[in-house]
């Protein structure tokens, strides 16, 4: 994807869950990458906005709370609450929690459906069809997989029968083409932009909006028997948020220049049913879809479905929240599937965290301890430090990776930075000579790696980035250098020397897998 240069303003979404799971690590990983997202850009100085929240309406939800015995608005508090307080465990920094059962949401629903309804693209009509309950979505024959079943979740589908309202989908097919065309990078990554041309080339259906069989669900304004289908309800999360239709700025401020994350089973209904709502209610559709891969455990995507399931408050308690943001942001490719395995987490931990970045805060404390009375010497100049060149380019690599919303490359640019510094150590050995210019020109060229590498990787370690700043005696803080001129801060020569460094236990204690 094209680099996007930073500009004042970064709002982002997640897809908001549906409430009949609990978090579970694949809906954690949306909700990590994208909070890694919102810090970077807040480290970039730009006024951030970081969206989540839960998808409440619907037959499955409806189900899960009869099955459970007990009234829909009870299960759905219930359950949106395990969101919040997960996230809220987890360390995640969002701005905003939106729940679809909220007031702010039904008018927002309402007004924006009056819209499309009143410029013509609604109409009345007989759905009849395979229905998915896991999906909430309709299939044709030629989708089911073995006859009967639903190619995502391989259940039995059903077979449904409604009168309901439409929206006129078919009438998009050009303006949706030409809107692709002209932003060439909205879609990342392009397999999915190829993904949702092929849809939309391959003809659209209109698509069934309301239903009459369940009440649970946003009543519409011009036929109040029927209530909204729960995805046309969901999408509208995102402009709820942020005051549609309400009086005020606020909606001109953050759309349409949005970053939404998505996994890549919602492809159609984000980059293809979405712009086109947006069209049909007279708005700009989102500038910026980025779709997911999945997690996966021996092969198959994690989910309620599968029975195979992680607790992420659970893995972040035990290997802490920054080892694990670490893992995924570091080992799934943005875009890419990822397997996920206690062993992969573990290693990756043990090699990146504890052996390269706790390791070199280790052992640069204890040698500006032993040879240098604790008190940390400034880094040299750029022009006659080995390590200024490495880190002028790993720092200019990964803020390039960062703006092209690539945090895996972000990191690995990050850490060639640490180790080189702990090469550099290793070559230079100042454990083992005597305190003099040499031993700190290379004990204040290594501090001077770990402030530039606490701010780059505050994002992703926004804990031990914190307690690395600490230990350096700096000021501030790592995941705000104190100035909206990131480039400033991350100039060879930050770190000032002459302060105290603190000799702390590991950063990361080692781990084994067992
Ligand atoms: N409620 C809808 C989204 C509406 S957005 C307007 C929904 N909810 S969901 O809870 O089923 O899934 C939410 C997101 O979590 C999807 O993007 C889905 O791809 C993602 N994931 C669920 N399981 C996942 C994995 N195992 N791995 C990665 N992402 C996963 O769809």
């Amino acid at each position: 994807m094209s680099e996007s240069s930073p500009s004042s303003r970064f709002y982002v979404t997640t897809p908001i869950y549906y409430v009949n799971d609990a978090p579970h690590l694949g809906t954690g990983y949306a909700t990590i990458v994208a909070d890694a997202l919102a810090r970077w850009h807040r480290l970039e100085g730009e006024e951030v906005r970081y969206l989540t929240g839960t998808d409440e309406h619907g037959l499955k939800v409806l189900r899960s709370a009869e099955e459970h015995g007990v009234s829909p608005q009870e299960w759905t508090d219930r359950m949106s609450r395990r969101y919040e307080e997960a996230w809220a465990a987890l360390g995640i920094s969002n701005d905003d929690f939106i729940r679809t059962t909220e007031p702010r949401h039904h008018r927002t629903v309402q007004r924006f459906m009056q819209a499309i309804y009143d410029n013509g693209y609604l109409r009345k009509g007989v759905y009849e069809g395979w229905y998915c309950v896991s999906c909430e979505a309709y299939y044709t024959e030629a989708d089911l997989v073995s006859g009967n079943l639903c190619p995502i979740h391989e259940r039995p589908v059903e077979w449904f029968t409604e009168e309901n309202w439409f929206f006129e989908l078919s009438r998009f097919e050009d303006r949706l083409l030409a809107w692709y065309e002209e932003h060439p990078g909205a879609i990342f990554p392009e397999t999915r932009r190829n993904e949702a041309l092929g849809i939309v080339k391959s003809g659209l259906q209109d698509i069934s909006i309301t239903r009459t069989s369940i009440d649970w669900g946003i009543p519409v304004p011009w036929d109040p028997s029927h209530v909204f289908y729960v995805w046309y309800d969901a999408l509208v999360n995102y402009i709820s948020a942020i005051g549609y239709g309400q009086e005020g700025d606020e909606f001109a401020k953050w759309w349409p220049s949005v970053c939404h994350l998505l996994g890549k089973d919602i492809v159609r209904f984000h980059c293809v049913w979405w712009p086109a709502m947006c069209m049909a209610a007279g708005i700009e559709p989102p500038s910026r879809f980025v779709v997911t891969g999945f997690l996966l455990v021996g092969g198959k995507k994690m989910g309620k479905s599968a029975f195979n399931q992680i607790d992420p408050v659970e893995l972040g308690r035990d290997i802490g929240n920054d080892g694990l943001r670490y893992y995924l942001c570091r080992d799934v490719g943005l875009g890419s599937d990822g397997e996920f395995s206690y062993e992969g987490l573990v290693a990756r931990y043990n090699s990146d965290l504890a052996n390269n970045l706790g390791n070199l805060m280790s052992r640069v404390a204890t040698v500006v301890g032993s040879k240098c009375g604790g008190i940390g010497p400034a880094p040299s100049p750029a022009d006659s430090s080995r390590l200024a060149a490495v880190a002028g380019e790993g720092a200019a690599e990964a803020v390039a990776a960062w703006r092209a919303f690539a945090p895996q490359e972000a990191l690995e640019s990050t850490w060639r930075l640490i180790r080189a510094a702990n090469a550099e150590l290793e070559a230079v050995e100042p454990w083992k000579r005597d305190p003099g210019p040499d031993v700190d020109a290379v004990l204040g060229d290594a501090l001077e790696v770990l402030r530039v590498v606490a701010i780059l990787s505050s994002p992703v370690l926004p804990d031990a980035s914190a307690e690395i700043w600490r230990r350096l005696g700096l000021e501030g803080a790592a995941g705000a250098p104190g100035n909206a001129d990131l480039a400033g801060a991350l100039e060879w020569g930050g770190y000032p020397g002459g302060i105290a460094v603190e000799k702390a236990p590991p950063l990361f204690p080692r781990r084994s897998a067992e």
